[in-house]
């Protein structure tokens, strides 16, 4: 692939601004955020204007992959106990996918049981804010979503490869476009202006291993990945489990013991979710 095309390509897909539903108070909320001055009251007043997307949030962060099952009554609590990184994610991942839900079978119930392994690994292994490696798991496949809405005439190629070369979906993505979700996560990461562990989590989720700031959350999310197609909870948009770097569990220092009981809690948990 020529530069020159991988360039347009980039561009197209940074467009995303104009995705119909992203909404303008993610823009609004981000700047309030970068303002030193402003307020946890202020954020919440911008995101609480727009009623159909703060009941998407609070529907979301009530949900038991947080970790406060229907205990969160407002978009203030909710900022209060998950923070803004979190909420800015949630805000991203159901704004980019109510436009995609018909155009990628299963892939939001996917990025929902990564979200739920995710959280499950993290607090297994007593990491600190572990709601923020659950959001690292929701939003792990984006870059899929976000590809086949702005460059749509991607979309059956991929597909034709995966089904008729029998291709994982990364595989096939990186010989239509010359690049995968992953490096897509990092172009998106770093548009929306995700915090850097964020970034790593979606960005390294296929190669946890070359995480340099954040290793830990790409590590946890690659194995979220995992148990989520083991499960076979919705469609990652192949038939495939995506190969488990074996080095991870090792350096998260997840037992099999450990990850047995992650395993068990998962089955029940990962039932209730959809
Ligand atoms: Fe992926
Ligand atoms: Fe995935």
């Amino acid at each position: 692939m020529s530069k020159n095309l991988q360039t347009k390509q980039k561009g197209q897909i940074l467009a995303v601004k104009d995705l119909p539903t992203l909404p303008g108070v993610l823009h609004k909320v981000t700047a309030l955020v970068s303002d030193p001055d402003s307020s946890i009251d202020q954020i919440s007043k911008a995101i609480s204007k727009d009623q159909v997307l703060s009941a998407k949030v609070l529907k979301m962060v009530n949900s038991p992959i947080y970790g406060f099952p229907g205990r969160i009554g407002s978009i203030q609590h909710a900022l209060v106990l998950l923070g803004f990184n979190v909420i800015k994610g949630i805000i991203i991942s159901t704004s980019v996918f109510d436009v995609m839900n018909e155009n990628m079978k299963g892939l939001w119930e996917h990025s929902l049981g990564c979200a739920l392994a995710s959280a499950a690994i993290a607090r297994a292994l007593e990491c600190k804010d572990p709601e923020e490696y659950a959001v690292a798991g929701l939003l792990h496949d984006i870059g899929k979503v976000v590809a086949v809405v702005q460059l749509p005439e991607s979309r059956a190629a991929i597909d034709a490869l995966v089904k008729d070369k029998d291709l994982a979906y990364r595989q096939a993505e990186n010989e239509v476009l010359g690049f995968a979700h992953d490096r897509i996560n990092m172009w998106l990461s770093n548009h929306w202006n995700l915090p850097a562990n964020l970034k790593e989590g979606l960005a390294y989720h296929h190669r946890p291993m070359s995480a340099t700031l954040y290793p830990k959350i790409a590590q946890v999310v690659h194995v979220g990945n995992f148990l989520t197609r083991v499960f076979e909870v919705g469609n990652g948009g192949d038939d495939q489990v995506s190969p488990l770097d074996e080095g991870v569990l090792e350096a998260l220092d997840l037992s099999p013991q450990l990850l047995h009981k992650v395993m068990a809690e998962l089955e029940h948990e990962l039932v209730d979710l959809l």
